[in-house]
Formats: C-alpha cells, sequence, structure tokens
C-alpha cells in the first residue's frame, strides 16, 4: 500500500530543527520518527520525562538521527520558556512547532467539574497558546525568517461533537487561531497550518475515548466511507509535508485526513448507505410510478 510508505525525499528536512510537544507518544512520536528520518533534530515535550527519554533513546537507534527530551508542562508558561530556551541551547535555532500536544476524556458535559472542562482547555488551547507565544515572540525578536507552526485539531473543531465538549470547544479555538496567525504573522515569516484528523489507533486516545469494551462495541472503521482507520505513517507523511519548503506557499490550511468520516456524518442522506440493493429496485419502481401519476394530472 502506497500509503504504508515514507513519502518524501531523504533529505526533505535536513537542517531543520523541530519541536514537537507531546511528542512521546502516540502520533506525536510516530511524526518525530518521520521527521528525524528525514534529517530533523527533533526535541520531544511532555510532562512524563521517563517516557520521553525511552522515545528518544529508541528513535535515535531506530533512525540514527538526533532526539532531545525535555520536561514540559504546556499549561505553564514558564516551563514552556524554559523548554524552549534548552532546545535553543542544544540545537541553536528552532525552525518548526508542532503543537501535538493534548488531554480528552468522554464525558457527559453535566458530569464535569468546572476543573475538569479547563484541564481540557489548559492543556489544548492554552498549552497552544503559550508554545505559539513563546516560540513566535522569540522568532520576531531575533527576526529570524522561514519558521512554521502545525497545529493537531481534529474534524470536530468545525462541527463539535458532544461528550467531548471541552476537546470541541479548545480545538475549535486552536483552529481559530491557526487561522489569525496565518495572516497577522506572515509579514514576519512564519507559516501556520493545520492538520484535522479522524480516527487513528493510539493507546492515549483509545483508552480515554473508547475504554473497556466500547472499543469493539464502537468500530471507528466502520463509520469511515473507507471503511478503515488512518495509519501513523500517512499521517507522518502529511506533517512532514507541511513543515517542509515544499510546501511553503501552504498557509492558514486545514487538512483534514479522515477518510470523509466527518462528511459522512453531515450529508443529509448519507445514511442511505444501509438501504440493501434490491429495496433500490422497489424504492426506484414507487419514484418513478410517482412521475408518471404527476405527469398523468397535468
Ligand atoms: C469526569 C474527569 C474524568 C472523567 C478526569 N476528570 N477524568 N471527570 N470524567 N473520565 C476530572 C478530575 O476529576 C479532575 O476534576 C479533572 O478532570 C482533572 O483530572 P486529573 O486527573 O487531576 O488531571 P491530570 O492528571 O492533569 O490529567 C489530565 C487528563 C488525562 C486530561 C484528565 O486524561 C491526561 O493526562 N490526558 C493526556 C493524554 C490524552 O488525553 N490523550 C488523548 C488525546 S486524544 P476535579 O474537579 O475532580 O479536580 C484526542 C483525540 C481527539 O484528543 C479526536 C479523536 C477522533
Ligand atoms: P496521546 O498519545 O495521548 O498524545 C497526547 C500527548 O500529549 C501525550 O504525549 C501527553 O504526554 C501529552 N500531554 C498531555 N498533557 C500535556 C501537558 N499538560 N503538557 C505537555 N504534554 C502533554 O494521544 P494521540 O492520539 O497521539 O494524540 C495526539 C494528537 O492528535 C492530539 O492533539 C489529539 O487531539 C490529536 N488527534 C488524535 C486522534 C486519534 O484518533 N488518535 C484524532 C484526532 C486528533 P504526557 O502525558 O507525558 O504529558
Amino acid at each position: 500500500m502506497d500509503y504504508l510508505k515514507k513519502m518524501l525525499r531523504d533529505d526533505a528536512l535536513i537542517e531543520k530543527t523541530i519541536v514537537v510537544t507531546g511528542g512521546g507518544s502516540g502520533l506525536g512520536k510516530a511524526m518525530t520518527k518521520y521527521f528525524m528520518e528525514l534529517g530533523a533534530k527533533v526535541a520531544i515535550t511532555s510532562r512524563n520525562l521517563e517516557r520521553l527519554k525511552e522515545t528518544a533513546k529508541e528513535l535515535e537507534l531506530e533512525t540514527g538521527g538526533t532526539c532531545l527530551p525535555v520536561q514540559c508542562d504546556v499549561r505553564h508558561f514558564e516551563q514552556v520558556e524554559a523548554m524552549r530556551d534548552a532546545v535553543i541551547n542544544k540545537f541553536g535555532k528552532v525552525d518548526v512547532l508542532l503543537n501535538n500536544a493534548a488531554g480528552n476524556f468522554i464525558s457527559p458535559t453535566e458530569r464535569l467539574s468546572a476543573n475538569a472542562f479547563d484541564v481540557i482547555i489548559d492543556i489544548v488551547l492554552k498549552g497552544t497558546k503559550n508554545c505559539t507565544l513563546a516560540f513566535g515572540k522569540d522568532w520576531i525578536d531575533k527576526k529570524e525568517t522561514n519558521k512554521c507552526v502545525l497545529n493537531i485539531v481534529t474534524t470536530y473543531a468545525w462541527t463539535g461533537s458532544g461528550y467531548v465538549v471541552p476537546s470541541a470547544a479548545a480545538k475549535a479555538g486552536v483552529l481559530a487561531m491557526t487561522r489569525s496567525l496565518a495572516v497577522e504573522w506572515a509579514k514576519y515569516g512564519m507559516r501556520f497550518n493545520a492538520i484535522a484528523p479522524g480516527p487513528f489507533p493510539t493507546k492515549g486516545a483509545w483508552d480515554r475515548l473508547l475504554p473497556g469494551d466500547l472499543k469493539d462495541k464502537f468500530d471507528m472503521a466502520k463509520k469511515v466511507p473507507l471503511k478503515r482507520v488512518g495509519e501513523h505513517q500517512e499521517l507522518a507523511n502529511l506533517a512532514a509535508y507541511l513543515v517542509s519548503g515544499f510546501s511553503a506557499y501552504i498557509n492558514g490550511e486545514v487538512i483534514t485526513i479522515d477518510g470523509g468520516e466527518w462528511l459522512k456524518g453531515a450529508g443529509e442522506f448519507n445514511l442511505l448507505e444501509d438501504i440493501p440493493e434490491e429495496m433500490w429496485d422497489q424504492l426506484e419502481m414507487m419514484i418513478r410510478a410517482k412521475k408518471k401519476t404527476n405527469n398523468a394530472l397535468t
């Protein structure tokens, strides 16, 4: 399958330094690995330093590249500034910020405490804001150009979704920030884009969104017109393209990678997919017969 293959030329990210928040696990780890394979130096950050160290070691062995683990809770601006300084201290500069860290869990909204709502907004929206300000203002101060910020949102950033309301509100805010700064900070030589993934199995997401036997009850692949969930490499291919110089004219865009999932939910008559072929024969006859009756009456 082509989508399982690595898409870009081997030197596509050579000389680039990339910071991936939430890079120790799941999709952040998959994107980090591919960036390293393409020649980038990558700093991965999250709260769990042990996991970051293990990931960095594993990826350095697998790719022969360089990965710097830095502990940082993106909810706290001073930790983000310290993380930025540590990365610049090690690599000399940062070219790309990938805001990938997130928190989420399913819950009826009326069961959420104010703090439970806040914790998601703080990680996703405030964390993205903290990193964007810390890196963006530093680039502006130093007059460094050719920089890029890539934000990971999701398709319910624009549709909204019940049972993940704090996440939906926060991701909508991140999408608005992406589009706003794509215009405002282009003059400083920065591009801002977003990726909206559909279902890509990861332990972090599946444990919180499909706990217990929900995994078996809700087959996510069935919700997708292409009848499969996403593969990490195809997301990594897209992310690598968007942070590379090959996408230099793409700015302010959100690219959906979901096999058509959200549109399936949105289209008025898409549920008709469940109608069996034999029933379509009857339905067609009924519709055509109605037309004949109408013609006869006029
Ligand atoms: C109701 C809950 C809850 C639950 C926690 N809380 N879990 N409320 N139902 N299931 C409440 C707690 O009681 C507390 O409120 C508040 O939330 C904070 O909880 P803590 O456990 O103290 O927070 P913390 O240790 O900071 O953990 C943050 C977390 C956790 C978000 C709750 O899940 C986490 O660390 N997540 C990081 C990774 C992650 O979520 N990955 C999935 C991303 S998937 P009180 O009032 O009691 O203090 C994703 C996919 C989107 O985004 C699209 C998919 C298609
Ligand atoms: P994941 O493995 O749980 O990734 C989330 C990461 O965020 C973890 O590495 C976590 O590390 C980090 N993180 C959480 N709170 C943090 C904080 N306060 N400070 C710093 N880092 C923090 O889940 P994933 O599925 O790979 O998700 C990655 C991204 O994809 C998220 O933005 C998610 O919304 C998005 N997404 C995923 C899917 C999917 O189907 N998987 C679909 C759409 C969008 P620590 O716990 O160590 O801090």
